[in-house]
């Protein structure tokens, strides 16, 4: 599973290089731009480009970033799209289909949240009536910063030399006591045929599912919450996220689409057909209060 290796070297960069992208990398990343995944809503998402981010970050300051601060990066895009949930998953699952084949360039990204998005179009002179939703920086990650290396070694505890980072309210108390970027198990993000049923590892690889969620399992969320949850109910497999009243509903369906993509591509390259469908008449029955449904994946 050639995507597997990829996901396992992805990690958020918020450290980079002090230089810009090279020509021909920033070719390649234009040239991504105008083939979008296909997904729906996905060809209407805006990738709006500011080359000087350097100068930029300093604007942005309080509009963008985690409490406001921003990871200061040679560049940033903008991503843009209307102003609805369902867009608002294209967004996550083309960006970061984007940042995936980023990497495969060798170019560092990280997912920005927008505190505002009017003021950041003000800023960053954006001429459009598209939402700004998201941003991400790219560019070249700095060595000691690359590989996870921010978040591998941080406990709950050592989470709060974030401060230094500029991320001094950040709430961690759901990460318990394992790294921040630590990631569920694969038993722990799916259940079988009803909400509830939880699987061994043993029905997972009987139904050839167990490789997909090693992916999905990969998959980034806003402040690595991985509120994402499957039902598998043979011919489909639904999704709903755990809501979360400190993230914006952008925030939140941006992860919606990024769990998208992630399973999708596990499944495909898992040998399964199928795709996400956004919207059904109702949302399964047993999916209790606190959790949104998200959509299906049709075999
Ligand atoms: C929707 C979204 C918004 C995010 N916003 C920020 C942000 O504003 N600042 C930041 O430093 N990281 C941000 N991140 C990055 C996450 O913190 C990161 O993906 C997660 O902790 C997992 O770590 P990893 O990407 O290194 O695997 C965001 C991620 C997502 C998906």
């Amino acid at each position: 599973m050639k995507s597997l290796k990829l996901a396992e070297k992805r990690s958020s960069v918020r450290a980079y290089k002090n230089k810009p992208l090279r020509e021909e990398d920033l070719n390649a990343l234009n040239l991504l731009l105008a083939h979008p995944p296909k997904f729906p809503g996905a060809e209407d998402i805006e990738f709006f480009f500011l080359k000087d981010g350097l100068n930029q970050s300093q604007w942005l300051h309080n509009l963008a970033g985690y409490n406001g601060i921003m990871i200061e990066a040679p560049h940033y895009y903008v991503l843009l799209s209307e102003d609805n949930p369902e867009a608002f998953k294209a967004v996550g699952y083309t960006g970061e289909w984007f940042i995936l084949n980023a990497l495969k360039q060798g170019i560092g990204s990280c997912w920005l949240e927008i505190l505002d998005s009017d003021r950041v179009k003000s800023v960053a002179g954006i001429d459009s009536p598209k939402k700004a939703v998201a941003m991400i920086a790219v560019g070249y990650g700095q060595k000691e910063y690359q590989n996870s290396q921010f978040f591998s070694k941080t406990t709950k505890e050592s989470l709060f030399s974030l401060a230094e980072m500029g991320y001094p309210d950040i709430n961690t108390d759901h990460l318990g006591k394992e790294p921040v970027s630590y990631r569920k198990s694969i038993t722990e993000l799916i259940y079988m045929n009803e909400w509830g049923n939880a699987p061994a590892i043993s029905d997972l690889e009987q139904m050839e599912l167990h490789k997909a969620l090693f992916y999905m399992r990969l998959a980034p969320s806003y402040e690595n919450r991985q509120p994402w949850m499957f039902v598998s109910r043979g011919n489909h497999i639904d999704l709903a996220m755990k809501q979360f009243e400190g993230a914006s509903p952008a925030v939140r369906a941006i992860d919606a689409g990024i769990a998208m993509l992630y399973m999708e591509v596990g499944l495909h390259d898992s040998g399964f057909p199928g795709e996400w469908h956004l919207s059904t008449e109702q949302p399964p029955a047993d999916i209790p209060a606190g959790y949104d449904f998200e959509g299906q994946y049709i075999f």
